[in-house]
């Protein structure tokens, strides 16, 4: 009989669907013993999942529940084939990157802080900063109290899954696309990565909706935030590495952009991190992938690779095949 352990934090009755004839094994990241299994779905926090992986043996497939799943290959070797679950995060993330956007050029961290001093009459700090971050100088009456996205160049890096989420979410807001992968293809058109530097003057809004690779690692550094326009906004919903953190602070500091980030690097970010305190920086703490859907969804995803495991069909979202 098939063994799957899966962890014990989540409800048990989410994993009804899956197919009769296996043995679902629930595992307390406090394992204080050795288990056996064939198939594992690892907590979603890599340091609960990291802290038994010592404990688990004879597992062959492992089925995450994440869209990243950087740390699975080194964590359990060339010998285990890894699926994860791609397009379970998709609504939730981009979702995410729509808020923070809107969020952002609605100058809604602005609105919050003055609700919360009630004085009215702080919204003209509003035009101040509009004038300061987007270095337009022209003179406004009445005065500028937010932007609009509508209009709006917006550069997709990296156009998988929820890329092209986010793209048909923001479509209703008449926004022109720039889009970047790995490799260049048409209809739609993807510009492969070595044209980032070409693109990011075109662009006033940048998403990085892409896996954190060897190549990826460090793609936004001090060189692409001078390329990039005054006042574009950055916006990271991939993972916190992929952004070189020392040149987004330096960026922030400088008034050259602004950004919003729901990942970063060092993450968690210690308390009195340089970051937290940057002016014109929207930051939450690696949120975007969650919702009270997303379990569930996840989980159907697996419960799919799962039941195509058993019957010997190929699986959909292999990341690592076993060597
Ligand atoms: N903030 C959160 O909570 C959250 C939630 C979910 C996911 N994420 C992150 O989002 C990432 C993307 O998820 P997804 O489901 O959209 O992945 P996906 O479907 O695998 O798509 C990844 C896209 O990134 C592109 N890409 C890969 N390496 C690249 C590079 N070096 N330069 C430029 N483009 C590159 C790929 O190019 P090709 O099309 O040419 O292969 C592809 O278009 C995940 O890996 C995860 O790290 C974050």
């Amino acid at each position: 009989m098939l063994r799957v352990g899966y962890p014990a934090t989540i409800a048990a009755e989410l994993f009804a669907g899956f197919p009769e004839g296996i043995e679902l094994i629930p595992l307390s990241d406090r394992l204080d013993h050795e288990v056996d299994i064939d198939v594992w779905i690892p907590d979603p926090y890599p340091t609960r999942a990291l802290r038994i992986v010592p404990r688990l043996h004879g597992v062959r497939l492992v089925l995450s529940l994440m869209a990243g799943t950087e740390w699975i290959p080194a964590a359990m070797g060339p010998h285990v084939t890894i699926c994860n679950a791609h397009g379970a995060h998709n609504i939730s993330t981009a979702e995410w990157t729509l808020s923070a956007i809107l969020a952002t050029l609605k100058y809604f961290p602005l609105y919050l802080d003055i609700q919360s001093s009630g004085e009215w009459k702080r919204r003209l700090e509003a035009s101040a900063h509009y004038v300061r971050i987007t270095g337009d100088m022209r003179p406004q009456y009445p005065p500028v109290m937010q932007e609009e996205l509508t209009g709006k160049t917006v550069l997709l890096v990296g156009y998988g899954s929820i890329g092209k989420e986010i793209e048909r979410m923001l479509f209703p807001f008449n926004v022109e696309f720039l889009r970047v992968a790995r490799s260049a293809r048409t209809e739609p058109e993807v510009h492969a990565v070595s044209e980032l530097e070409s693109l990011l003057p075109r662009a006033d809004v940048i998403v990085l909706i892409l896996p954190l690779t060897d190549e990826s690692r460090g793609l936004i550094g001090r060189r692409q935030f001078e390329l990039m326009r005054q006042g574009a906004l950055l916006v990271n919903a991939a993972r916190g590495p992929v952004v070189q953190t020392d040149a987004l602070v330096a960026a922030l500091n400088a008034g050259k952009i602004r950004a919003a980030v729901d990942v970063t690097d060092p993450e968690p970010l210690p308390p009195g991190h340089p970051l937290w305190s940057c002016p014109n920086l929207l930051l939450t703490p690696h949120v975007g992938g969650s919702s009270p859907q997303f379990a569930p969804r996840s989980i159907k995803t697996a419960e799919g690779e799962l039941r195509r495991y058993i019957a010997g069909e190929p699986l959909k979202n292999v990341v690592q095949a076993a060597i």
